[in-house]
C-alpha cells in the first residue's frame, strides 16, 4: 500500500477519533461504551497501520502514550503561576472562622457560595495543552517551580494528550491531583509482595513514587488517574465560576470529581463535609478532606493570597486514618468459641476520629505477615467505623530490646493446652467446657433443643447466671435453687421455679443428645447418635481409644482425635462424673435390632422437606435401621434431597450415589407403614 493512501490516512483518523471516543468515556464519563477487546482490537490495528506508515504517527496518537527512553535526571519548570498550597482547617469551628473573614472582607451580610470538592490525596500536576496539545506535565515542586514529567504524564491513561471539543484557550495549563485508585493499590501491593518487589506504604506514596519514575514505562504499568481541579495559566475567557470551570474542563475531556457541588453558606458546606466524610471509605480513592472555594471568580480575585495560600479557599482536613504509635504489648484473648486472638495494646494514638489503645491482631499468621515485635512502632489504621487495625511495622524504628510475639502453649483463661491445627490460623483453647471463657457458650449449648433441652435457659439467663456467679460449669446448672435464681433481675418467683423444673426435667435425657450437649469438637447431632448407637452406653465409650472410635460408622481419623483427646483428659471425666451424679440419665440404647429395610445403611438429608422437618424423617429413617449422617462420603447408601440441596447433593451425584426426592421418601415410608397412607 503507497505511504499517501488516502484510505489509509482516514482509517487511522478514525481510529484514533474512535479510541479517543472510548477512552473518554471509559476513563473521564466513568460510562465504558464498548468491552475491553473491542478497545484493543482497534488499538491494535491503529498500531499496525502505524507501523506500516510511519509517517502517519503524530505525538497525540493514543499509540504514542508510551514513548521515549529513560531519562537521567528530570529538568526543572519554573511555573508561570506559582502552584499554591491551601490553608487546613480540622474543626467546624474554624471553618466557621475562615468563611466569616471571607465574609467580612468581601463587606458581604449575605451567604457565601462555595464549590466543595474532595481534596484528593494525591500528588499535584500541572499540564500545558497548546492549541489543544498536550505539550508539558510538570509536578508543582516547591511551588516555584517543579519537575519536567511529561513523558510520565503522558503514559496516564486518563490525560487526554488532545483536548476534546472547542473553544479552549490556545494556552491552557490545567491543574489536578495524580492518585492511585485503592484498587489498583491493593492489587499492586499484593503482586510486588508475590514477586518481592518493592511495596508502597499508602496510595499517596504509590502515586508520588510511580510519578518519579526517570522509565515512563515502569509509570505506565501503575494504575495512575488524574482528576483536574483548577486551571494555572489562561490565554483566553473561561467561565466566571469555580463550579462552571470544572464543568468546562469536563466538557474538553478532563476528568473531574463526580462529587462536586455548589453549596450556599456554612451550613450546607458542613453538611456536604458530613456526607462525604460517612462515604469515605466507600469512594474508589482516598481523600483527606474537602477543599471549599469561594465559587465566584470575580470575589476570588477581590480576596487575593496570602502568602503561599489563597483567601479565598481552604482545606477541611478529615481526621488521619492513619498515626504512628509503639506497640506496648500484645495479649492473647480467649473467645466464646475458644479461638485464641492475639490483641495489640498500643500506646494510645487519636486516629479515625478517636482515640486507639487496642487493636486486634486477628491471628498468629497476622503478626508473622507484618512481621511484628513487641516494642514495634507501626502504623494503626482506622477508616471510617472500621475497627482499628495494625496496617505496618515502621521497620526503621524497630528498638533493640523489640522482643518477638509467641502464641501460649497454655490457655490464658483455663491453663488447657492451646493447640494450632497445621494449616489453619485459628489457635484453640482446647477446654471447652472447662474453660470460663467459653463457659457462656457451652452453657448456650448444653441446654439447647437438640442438646438437653432446658426451656427458659437462653442467653439473657445465662448473661445473669455468670454475672452473679452462680455458675462455673454446666454441672453447676444441677444444683440452682429457685430462692438464689428469684434474687437475679427481672426473674419472678415463678420463673425461677419454672426453671428449676426445667433443669430438672433434663435429667432423663438419652445418651446421645447427652453426648451431643457435651460440645466435643465435630461432634454434631449425627456423630453423637453414631457414637451412642456404636456404643450402646458410656462406658465403653470413656474407655475407647482413638483407633476404636474409628470403627463407628463415619467417624473418621480428626473426629475419633477430638473425642478420645475430651474423655482422655481428667478434668472432663470429672466433669462427666459430677452431671452424672447431678442425675442425669437415659434409657438404655437400643441397639438396632437388624433386619430392617434400611439396616446399617449410611443415609443423609439435604435440603428442606415440605411434609415433616428433617430431624422427623431422619427419625423415622432411623427406626428402619438407618444411620442418618451429616456428611455425604463413598460410604453413604443413599441421600435425601429436597428444594435447596446443595454441595451434599452434587458430591452424592457425583460419587453415583441413589439420591431420593420428597415423593419417594413418603412412598417408601408409607410401606412401611411409617406415614399414614
Ligand atoms: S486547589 C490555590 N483543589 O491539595 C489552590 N487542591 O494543599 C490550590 N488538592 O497541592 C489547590 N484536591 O495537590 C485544590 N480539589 C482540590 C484538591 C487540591 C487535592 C491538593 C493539591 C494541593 C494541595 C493543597
Amino acid at each position: 500500500m503507497p505511504v499517501d493512501d488516502p484510505t489509509v490516512g482516514a482509517e487511522v483518523s478514525e481510529l484514533r477519533e474512535l479510541l479517543a471516543q472510548h477512552n473518554h468515556r471509559y476513563y473521564v464519563l466513568d460510562d465504558p461504551s464498548v468491552p475491553d477487546a473491542e478497545y484493543d482490537r482497534l488499538m491494535r490495528r491503529l498500531r499496525a497501520l502505524e507501523e506500516a506508515h510511519p509517517a502517519l504517527v503524530t505525538p497525540d496518537s493514543p499509540t504514542q502514550r508510551v514513548g521515549g527512553a529513560a531519562l537521567d535526571v528530570f529538568n526543572s519548570v519554573r511555573h508561570e503561576l506559582p502552584m499554591l498550597s491551601l490553608d487546613n482547617v480540622f474543626s467546624e469551628e474554624e471553618f466557621r472562622g475562615f468563611d466569616r473573614r471571607v465574609r467580612e472582607r468581601l463587606g458581604e451580610g449575605a451567604e457565601v457560595q462555595y464549590c466543595c470538592e474532595p481534596k484528593l490525596d494525591g500528588v499535584a500536576l500541572s499540564l500545558l495543552y497548546e492549541n489543544g496539545l498536550l505539550v508539558r506535565g510538570a509536578t508543582r515542586g516547591d511551588g516555584a517551580s517543579g519537575e519536567d514529567i511529561t513523558a510520565n504524564a503522558r503514559t496516564i491513561p486518563n490525560i487526554p494528550l488532545r483536548l476534546r471539543g472547542e473553544g479552549w484557550p490556545q494556552r491552557l495549563e490545567v491543574r489536578g491531583e495524580v492518585y492511585m485508585p485503592r484498587a489498583g493499590f491493593e492489587a499492586f501491593n499484593s503482586r510486588a509482595l508475590e514477586t518481592d518487589g518493592k511495596t508502597f506504604v499508602n496510595p499517596r506514596n504509590a502515586a508520588a513514587g510511580s510519578l518519579r519514575q526517570l522509565d515512563p514505562r515502569i509509570t505506565a504499568q501503575r494504575p495512575l488517574e488524574f482528576c483536574a481541579y483548577g486551571v494555572g495559566i489562561a490565554s483566553g475567557e473561561l467561565p466566571a465560576r469555580q463550579s462552571l470551570l470544572l464543568a468546562q474542563l469536563r466538557e474538553w475531556g478532563l476528568r473531574c470529581s463526580p462529587e462536586i457541588r455548589v453549596a450556599q453558606g456554612v451550613a450546607e458546606c458542613l453538611s456536604y463535609y458530613e456526607d462525604l466524610l460517612e462515604r469515605r471509605a466507600s469512594l474508589p480513592h482516598d481523600i483527606d478532606g474537602i477543599v471549599f472555594k469561594v465559587d465566584s471568580i470575580a470575589l476570588q480575585e477581590r480576596l487575593g493570597f496570602v502568602a503561599r495560600a489563597p483567601r479565598w479557599a481552604v482545606a477541611h482536613k478529615f481526621p488521619a486514618e492513619e498515626e504512628m504509635t509503639r506497640l506496648e504489648d500484645v495479649e492473647f484473648q480467649v473467645g466464646r468459641t475458644g479461638a485464641i486472638t492475639p490483641v495489640a495494646r498500643l500506646a494510645p494514638v487519636f486516629v479515625g476520629g478517636v482515640t486507639v489503645s487496642n487493636a486486634t491482631l486477628h491471628n498468629m499468621d497476622e503478626i508473622e505477615r507484618l512481621g511484628l515485635m513487641r516494642g514495634d512502632t507501626v502504623i494503626v489504621r482506622r477508616a471510617g467505623d472500621v475497627i482499628p487495625q495494625v496496617a505496618r511495622v515502621v521497620p526503621e524504628r524497630r528498638p533493640p530490646d523489640a522482643s518477638p510475639i509467641l502464641l501460649p502453649q497454655l490457655c490464658p483463661a483455663c491453663g488447657s493446652p492451646v493447640e494450632r491445627v497445621p494449616g489453619e490460623a485459628v489457635a484453640r483453647c482446647t477446654g471447652n467446657l472447662l474453660c470460663p471463657a467459653q463457659l457462656r457458650e457451652a452453657l448456650l449449648h448444653f441446654a439447647a433443643r437438640r442438646a438437653m433441652d432446658i426451656d427458659g435457659l437462653g442467653e439473657k439467663v445465662i448473661d445473669q447466671l455468670l454475672a452473679a456467679g452462680l455458675v462455673r460449669d454446666v454441672s453447676d446448672l444441677y444444683h440452682l435453687e429457685p430462692g438464689a435464681l428469684a434474687a437475679l433481675e427481672r426473674m419472678g418467683r415463678k420463673s425461677a421455679e419454672n426453671l428449676v423444673l426445667a433443669i430438672a426435667r433434663s435429667r432423663e435425657s438419652t445418651l446421645e443428645k447427652f453426648l451431643f450437649a457435651l460440645g466435643m469438637r465435630e461432634v454434631g447431632e449425627a456423630t453423637a447418635r453414631a457414637l451412642a448407637r456404636h456404643f450402646g452406653a458410656l462406658e465403653p465409650l470413656l474407655e475407647a481409644d482413638a483407633i476404636r472410635l474409628q470403627q463407628v460408622p463415619d467417624v473418621g481419623p480428626i473426629v475419633a482425635g477430638h473425642v478420645a483427646s475430651f474423655f482422655a483428659d481428667q478434668r472432663n471425666r470429672a466433669l462427666v462424673a459430677r452431671l452424672l451424679e447431678a442425675g442425669i440419665h437415659w434409657p438404655a440404647v437400643e441397639m438396632p435390632a437388624g433386619g430392617g429395610p434400611l439396616d446399617g445403611a449410611s443415609v443423609v438429608l439435604t435440603g428442606s422437606l415440605e411434609s415433616m422437618t428433617r430431624e422427623a424423617a431422619g427419625e423415622l429413617l432411623t427406626r428402619l435401621g438407618a444411620r442418618v449422617s451429616g456428611s455425604v462420603s463413598a460410604k453413604t447408601r443413599l441421600v435425601v434431597a429436597g428444594p435447596g440441596a446443595g454441595s451434599k447433593l452434587a458430591k452424592a451425584e457425583s460419587l453415583g450415589i441413589e439420591v431420593w426426592d420428597e415423593e419417594r421418601l413418603l412412598g417408601f415410608l408409607r410401606e412401611h407403614g411409617l406415614v399414614e397412607v
